[in-house]
């Protein structure tokens, strides 16, 4: 997997004078069907989340409120993204180390996962992580 399958996806944005809505529907919007949402709140400022990569899980990260920065790294290459728009979702694939960091205060960090929460599903060594990427890339 590499960085650049990342994609920042634009989703559908009714704008309306009582106020924008936003929705995301699996396997439209987003290539998967929605197993588990979770978020991020209350983020003292300086913490760090993330911090760990998944085996076989995808998600969609949005900036539903506020703002932050989310480092990517594929074991070779990385960038950061800046989320801070209630439309924007960032398209996480498997095999992908993500940190997330620089909260802005009241931020929150809406997450569609494509499965149940399995701690199996983590690699949250990074080591560990790096040479399972280069394993991946000699068996192909
Ligand atoms: P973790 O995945 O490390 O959080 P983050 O990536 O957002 O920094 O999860 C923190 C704790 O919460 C850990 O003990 C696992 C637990 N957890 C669940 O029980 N269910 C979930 O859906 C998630 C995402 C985490």
């Amino acid at each position: 997997m590499s960085i650049h399958e990342c994609k920042l996806i634009k989703l559908p944005k009714i704008s309306d004078p009582r106020g924008n809505l936003t929705f995301i529907e699996g396997q439209n919007h987003i290539p998967f069907d929605i197993q588990r949402v979770y978020y991020l709140y209350d983020v003292p400022g300086g913490a760090e989340r993330g911090g760990h990569a998944h085996k076989a899980l995808q998600q969609l990260i949005i900036a539903i409120s506020g703002s932050f920065d989310i480092h990517l790294d594929d074991g070779k290459e990385r960038k950061t993204i800046h989320l801070n728009r209630g439309y924007d979702g960032l398209l996480v694939p498997n095999m992908i180390w993500r940190e997330i960091d620089n909260f802005s205060s009241a931020a929150v960090c809406l997450v569609m996962a494509s499965e149940r929460y399995d701690e199996a599903d983590y690699y949250r060594d990074y080591d560990e992580f790096v040479r399972a990427t280069q394993q991946k890339n000699l068996s192909v």
